[in-house]
Protein backbone atom coordinates (compact mmCIF):
# COMPACT_ATOMS: atom_id res chain seq x y z
CA UNK A 1 0.00 0.00 0.00
CA UNK A 2 1.29 3.49 -0.89
CA UNK A 3 2.01 4.81 2.21
CA UNK A 4 0.38 8.85 2.63
CA UNK A 5 2.67 12.03 1.90
CA UNK A 6 3.54 14.12 5.25
CA UNK A 7 1.02 16.39 5.53
CA UNK A 8 2.03 20.26 4.78
CA UNK A 9 1.16 23.06 7.27
CA UNK A 10 0.46 26.21 5.58
CA UNK A 11 2.45 28.71 7.50
CA UNK A 12 0.58 32.24 7.28
CA UNK A 13 2.65 33.83 9.99
CA UNK A 14 6.12 32.77 7.80
CA UNK A 15 4.16 33.86 4.71
CA UNK A 16 3.19 37.42 6.32
CA UNK A 17 6.60 37.72 7.65
CA UNK A 18 7.90 37.68 3.89
CA UNK A 19 5.05 40.21 2.80
CA UNK A 20 5.41 42.64 5.22
CA UNK A 21 9.45 42.79 5.14
CA UNK A 22 8.86 43.32 1.91
CA UNK A 23 5.98 46.25 2.60
CA UNK A 24 8.65 47.88 4.96
CA UNK A 25 11.47 48.09 3.04
CA UNK A 26 9.69 50.17 0.41
CA UNK A 27 7.83 52.58 2.92
CA UNK A 28 11.56 52.98 4.75
CA UNK A 29 12.52 54.55 0.85
CA UNK A 30 9.52 56.22 0.45
CA UNK A 31 10.10 57.81 4.10
CA UNK A 32 13.84 58.08 3.76
CA UNK A 33 13.12 60.33 0.36
CA UNK A 34 11.49 62.80 2.79
CA UNK A 35 7.95 61.57 2.52
CA UNK A 36 5.52 60.57 5.67
CA UNK A 37 4.44 57.38 3.93
CA UNK A 38 1.39 55.46 4.36
CA UNK A 39 -1.15 56.14 7.00
CA UNK A 40 -3.61 53.32 8.03
CA UNK A 41 -6.64 54.58 9.92
CA UNK A 42 -9.55 52.26 11.36
CA UNK A 43 -12.74 53.19 12.87
CA UNK A 44 -14.20 51.06 16.11
CA UNK A 45 -17.47 51.67 17.03
CA UNK A 46 -18.61 50.09 20.24
CA UNK A 47 -16.61 48.05 22.84
CA UNK A 48 -16.94 43.97 20.79
CA UNK A 49 -13.52 42.35 22.72
CA UNK A 50 -12.84 40.62 19.06
CA UNK A 51 -13.02 43.62 16.93
CA UNK A 52 -10.66 45.66 19.38
CA UNK A 53 -8.63 42.81 19.53
CA UNK A 54 -8.19 42.80 15.43
CA UNK A 55 -7.87 47.04 15.04
CA UNK A 56 -5.16 46.39 18.01
CA UNK A 57 -3.49 43.72 15.91
CA UNK A 58 -3.94 45.93 12.80
CA UNK A 59 -2.48 49.12 14.63
CA UNK A 60 0.35 47.26 15.58
CA UNK A 61 1.43 45.49 12.12
CA UNK A 62 0.94 49.16 10.50
CA UNK A 63 3.82 49.94 13.13
CA UNK A 64 6.00 47.19 12.14
CA UNK A 65 5.90 48.15 9.07
CA UNK A 66 6.90 51.95 9.72
CA UNK A 67 3.23 53.52 9.11
CA UNK A 68 1.06 55.67 10.87
CA UNK A 69 -2.10 53.91 12.27
CA UNK A 70 -4.41 56.20 14.03
CA UNK A 71 -7.60 54.23 14.89
CA UNK A 72 -10.95 56.79 15.51
CA UNK A 73 -12.92 54.74 18.77
CA UNK A 74 -16.64 55.63 19.08
CA UNK A 75 -19.72 54.34 21.51
CA UNK A 76 -22.24 51.95 20.54
CA UNK A 77 -24.74 54.99 20.48
CA UNK A 78 -23.15 57.25 17.53
CA UNK A 79 -25.71 58.05 15.24
CA UNK A 80 -25.74 56.43 11.66
CA UNK A 81 -25.87 60.11 10.20
CA UNK A 82 -22.34 61.04 12.88
CA UNK A 83 -20.75 57.98 11.55
CA UNK A 84 -21.17 58.75 7.77
CA UNK A 85 -19.58 62.61 8.98
CA UNK A 86 -16.46 60.50 10.46
CA UNK A 87 -16.50 58.71 6.65
CA UNK A 88 -16.93 62.06 5.09
CA UNK A 89 -14.07 63.46 7.10
CA UNK A 90 -11.58 60.46 6.96
CA UNK A 91 -12.29 60.47 2.75
CA UNK A 92 -11.22 64.04 2.53
CA UNK A 93 -8.22 64.23 5.09
CA UNK A 94 -5.08 64.04 2.73
CA UNK A 95 -3.27 62.95 5.63
CA UNK A 96 -5.18 59.25 5.53
CA UNK A 97 -4.43 57.03 2.57
CA UNK A 98 -6.37 54.54 3.18
CA UNK A 99 -8.97 53.63 6.81
CA UNK A 100 -10.93 50.52 7.91
CA UNK A 101 -14.70 50.84 9.45
CA UNK A 102 -14.06 47.63 11.92
CA UNK A 103 -17.40 45.73 11.01
CA UNK A 104 -19.84 44.49 12.55
CA UNK A 105 -21.44 48.03 13.36
CA UNK A 106 -24.62 48.02 15.88
CA UNK A 107 -27.51 46.84 14.37
CA UNK A 108 -29.15 50.60 13.91
CA UNK A 109 -26.30 51.61 11.46
CA UNK A 110 -26.74 50.54 7.67
CA UNK A 111 -23.21 49.09 7.24
CA UNK A 112 -23.80 49.32 3.69
CA UNK A 113 -24.40 52.83 3.38
CA UNK A 114 -21.09 53.29 5.72
CA UNK A 115 -19.00 50.83 3.44
CA UNK A 116 -20.79 53.06 0.59
CA UNK A 117 -19.97 56.64 1.89
CA UNK A 118 -15.99 55.40 1.66
CA UNK A 119 -14.26 56.31 -0.69
CA UNK A 120 -12.56 53.77 -3.08
CA UNK A 121 -9.55 54.98 -3.35
CA UNK A 122 -8.72 54.77 0.93
CA UNK A 123 -11.06 51.73 0.64
CA UNK A 124 -8.09 49.17 1.94
CA UNK A 125 -10.39 46.77 2.93
CA UNK A 126 -12.05 46.81 -0.58
CA UNK A 127 -15.39 46.45 0.57
CA UNK A 128 -16.82 49.00 -1.44
CA UNK A 129 -19.12 48.61 -4.81
CA UNK A 130 -16.87 50.07 -6.86
CA UNK A 131 -14.09 48.01 -5.82
CA UNK A 132 -16.22 44.45 -5.47
CA UNK A 133 -17.48 45.63 -8.90
CA UNK A 134 -13.66 45.96 -10.79
CA UNK A 135 -12.53 42.50 -9.04
CA UNK A 136 -15.53 40.73 -10.43
CA UNK A 137 -14.39 42.44 -13.92
CA UNK A 138 -11.17 41.57 -13.70
CA UNK A 139 -10.04 45.31 -13.78
CA UNK A 140 -7.78 46.71 -11.31
CA UNK A 141 -9.13 46.99 -7.70
CA UNK A 142 -8.12 47.14 -4.29
CA UNK A 143 -8.86 43.14 -3.01
CA UNK A 144 -10.35 42.04 0.09
CA UNK A 145 -7.51 41.17 2.43
CA UNK A 146 -8.69 37.81 3.54
CA UNK A 147 -9.71 36.77 -0.12
CA UNK A 148 -6.23 37.87 -1.22
CA UNK A 149 -4.49 36.73 1.60
CA UNK A 150 -5.68 32.82 0.39
CA UNK A 151 -4.28 33.74 -2.90
CA UNK A 152 -0.72 34.44 -1.78
CA UNK A 153 -0.83 31.45 0.37
CA UNK A 154 -1.70 29.18 -2.51
CA UNK A 155 1.02 31.15 -4.59
CA UNK A 156 4.01 31.48 -2.10
CA UNK A 157 3.42 27.38 -1.45
CA UNK A 158 2.71 26.77 -5.53
CA UNK A 159 -0.85 25.25 -5.46
CA UNK A 160 -1.99 25.38 -8.71
CA UNK A 161 -5.66 25.89 -9.07
CA UNK A 162 -6.24 25.67 -12.83
CA UNK A 163 -8.72 22.80 -13.82
CA UNK A 164 -8.95 22.38 -10.04
CA UNK A 165 -11.92 21.87 -7.88
CA UNK A 166 -12.30 24.52 -5.54
CA UNK A 167 -14.88 23.93 -3.09
CA UNK A 168 -16.33 27.49 -1.17
CA UNK A 169 -18.13 27.17 2.33
CA UNK A 170 -19.99 30.64 3.09
CA UNK A 171 -21.10 33.17 0.37
CA UNK A 172 -20.22 36.33 2.87
CA UNK A 173 -19.62 39.17 0.98
CA UNK A 174 -15.84 39.77 2.97
CA UNK A 175 -14.73 35.80 1.87
CA UNK A 176 -16.82 33.66 0.66
CA UNK A 177 -18.05 35.67 -2.01
CA UNK A 178 -15.24 37.06 -3.45
CA UNK A 179 -12.54 34.30 -3.04
CA UNK A 180 -14.92 32.06 -5.91
CA UNK A 181 -14.93 34.99 -7.87
CA UNK A 182 -11.17 35.37 -8.19
CA UNK A 183 -10.70 31.78 -7.89
CA UNK A 184 -12.55 31.10 -11.16
CA UNK A 185 -11.33 34.39 -12.84
CA UNK A 186 -9.25 33.72 -16.68
CA UNK A 187 -5.59 34.36 -14.60
CA UNK A 188 -2.48 32.60 -13.35
CA UNK A 189 -4.32 32.31 -9.97
CA UNK A 190 -7.56 31.05 -11.19
CA UNK A 191 -9.36 29.30 -13.59
CA UNK A 192 -10.71 26.72 -11.00
CA UNK A 193 -13.82 24.97 -11.18
CA UNK A 194 -15.74 26.53 -8.08
CA UNK A 195 -18.71 25.72 -6.43
CA UNK A 196 -19.68 27.91 -3.87
CA UNK A 197 -21.71 26.38 -0.89
CA UNK A 198 -24.10 27.61 1.78
CA UNK A 199 -26.56 26.98 4.67
CA UNK A 200 -29.26 26.20 2.06
CA UNK A 201 -26.86 23.51 0.06
CA UNK A 202 -27.79 20.32 -0.20
CA UNK A 203 -25.77 16.78 -0.23
CA UNK A 204 -22.48 19.07 0.80
CA UNK A 205 -20.38 16.58 2.00
CA UNK A 206 -20.57 15.08 -1.39
CA UNK A 207 -19.38 18.42 -2.78
CA UNK A 208 -16.93 18.87 -0.46
CA UNK A 209 -15.39 15.42 -1.04
CA UNK A 210 -14.90 16.48 -4.31
CA UNK A 211 -12.94 19.53 -3.47
CA UNK A 212 -9.19 19.42 -4.74
CA UNK A 213 -9.36 22.20 -2.93
CA UNK A 214 -11.66 23.52 0.09
CA UNK A 215 -11.80 26.95 1.50
CA UNK A 216 -13.95 26.57 4.73
CA UNK A 217 -15.46 30.67 5.64
CA UNK A 218 -18.42 29.02 6.95
CA UNK A 219 -18.54 30.56 10.36
CA UNK A 220 -19.07 27.21 12.57
CA UNK A 221 -16.34 25.93 15.07
CA UNK A 222 -15.01 22.42 13.63
CA UNK A 223 -17.97 22.42 10.99
CA UNK A 224 -15.57 20.46 8.50
CA UNK A 225 -14.90 17.10 9.84
CA UNK A 226 -12.88 14.19 8.34
CA UNK A 227 -15.48 12.49 6.17
CA UNK A 228 -15.70 15.55 4.29
CA UNK A 229 -12.76 15.85 3.22
CA UNK A 230 -10.77 14.35 -0.24
CA UNK A 231 -7.56 12.34 0.87
CA UNK A 232 -4.46 14.76 -0.50
CA UNK A 233 -6.96 17.73 -0.41
CA UNK A 234 -5.83 21.39 0.38
CA UNK A 235 -7.87 22.84 3.00
CA UNK A 236 -7.42 26.88 3.86
CA UNK A 237 -9.36 27.13 7.62
CA UNK A 238 -11.04 31.05 7.33
CA UNK A 239 -12.60 30.61 10.59
CA UNK A 240 -11.92 31.71 14.00
CA UNK A 241 -13.52 30.42 16.84
CA UNK A 242 -12.87 30.93 21.02
CA UNK A 243 -13.73 27.18 22.29
CA UNK A 244 -13.89 26.96 26.14
CA UNK A 245 -11.65 25.12 27.40
CA UNK A 246 -10.78 24.85 31.51
CA UNK A 247 -6.68 23.20 30.95
CA UNK A 248 -6.09 26.43 28.77
CA UNK A 249 -4.52 29.05 30.80
CA UNK A 250 -6.24 31.94 28.78
CA UNK A 251 -9.79 29.31 29.61
CA UNK A 252 -10.44 29.11 26.11
CA UNK A 253 -8.69 27.94 22.60
CA UNK A 254 -8.83 29.46 19.24
CA UNK A 255 -10.34 26.71 16.74
CA UNK A 256 -11.61 27.18 12.73
CA UNK A 257 -14.28 26.23 10.64
CA UNK A 258 -12.26 22.73 10.50
CA UNK A 259 -11.81 20.19 12.70
CA UNK A 260 -8.01 19.99 12.41
CA UNK A 261 -6.58 17.26 13.76
CA UNK A 262 -9.16 14.80 11.68
CA UNK A 263 -8.83 16.46 8.98
CA UNK A 264 -4.96 17.17 8.54
CA UNK A 265 -4.64 13.32 8.91
CA UNK A 266 -6.28 13.87 4.96
CA UNK A 267 -5.13 16.95 3.42
CA UNK A 268 -2.04 17.31 1.27
CA UNK A 269 -2.07 20.57 2.73
CA UNK A 270 -3.96 22.94 5.58
CA UNK A 271 -3.75 25.86 7.39
CA UNK A 272 -3.58 26.28 10.91
CA UNK A 273 -6.12 27.96 13.30
CA UNK A 274 -3.96 30.32 14.23
CA UNK A 275 -1.26 31.04 12.15
CA UNK A 276 -2.95 30.03 8.88
CA UNK A 277 -5.13 32.74 7.15
CA UNK A 278 -5.35 34.89 9.89
CA UNK A 279 -1.98 37.04 9.69
CA UNK A 280 -2.10 37.00 6.20
CA UNK A 281 -5.28 39.17 5.94
CA UNK A 282 -3.20 41.68 7.94
CA UNK A 283 -0.48 41.65 5.59
CA UNK A 284 -2.86 42.51 2.97
CA UNK A 285 -4.42 45.21 4.71
CA UNK A 286 -0.65 46.65 5.30
CA UNK A 287 -0.22 46.10 0.94
CA UNK A 288 -3.31 48.05 0.02
CA UNK A 289 -2.79 51.13 2.32
CA UNK A 290 0.84 50.71 0.54
CA UNK A 291 -1.06 50.79 -3.16
CA UNK A 292 -3.38 53.52 -1.83
CA UNK A 293 -0.70 55.29 -0.96
CA UNK A 294 0.75 55.15 -4.28
CA UNK A 295 -2.10 55.65 -5.88
CA UNK A 296 -1.39 52.56 -8.30
CA UNK A 297 -5.09 51.26 -8.12
CA UNK A 298 -7.58 54.24 -8.09
N1 LIG B 1 -14.70 42.15 10.65
C1 LIG B 1 -14.30 40.89 10.44
N2 LIG B 1 -13.37 40.85 9.47
C2 LIG B 1 -13.20 42.12 9.05
C3 LIG B 1 -12.37 42.73 8.06
O1 LIG B 1 -11.59 42.09 7.36
N3 LIG B 1 -12.49 44.08 7.95
C4 LIG B 1 -13.35 44.80 8.69
N4 LIG B 1 -13.41 46.11 8.49
N5 LIG B 1 -14.14 44.27 9.60
C5 LIG B 1 -14.05 42.93 9.78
Amino acid sequence: MATKKETVLIDGRLVAKKIKAEIKKEVAEIVDRGENGPHLAAVLVGEDPASQTYVASKEKAAHEVGMISSTYRYPADITEKELLEVIDYLNSDDEVDGFIVQLPLPKHIDESKVINRINPAKDVDGFTPVNVGNMVLGKPALLSATPYGITELLKHYKIKTEGKHVVVLGRSNIVGRPISILLSQKAEFGNATVTLCHSKTKNMSDITRSADILICAIGQPQFVKADMVKEGAVVIDVGIHRLGDDSAKKGYRLVGDVDFNAVAKKAAYITPVPGGVGPMTIAMLLKNTLLSYKKEIH
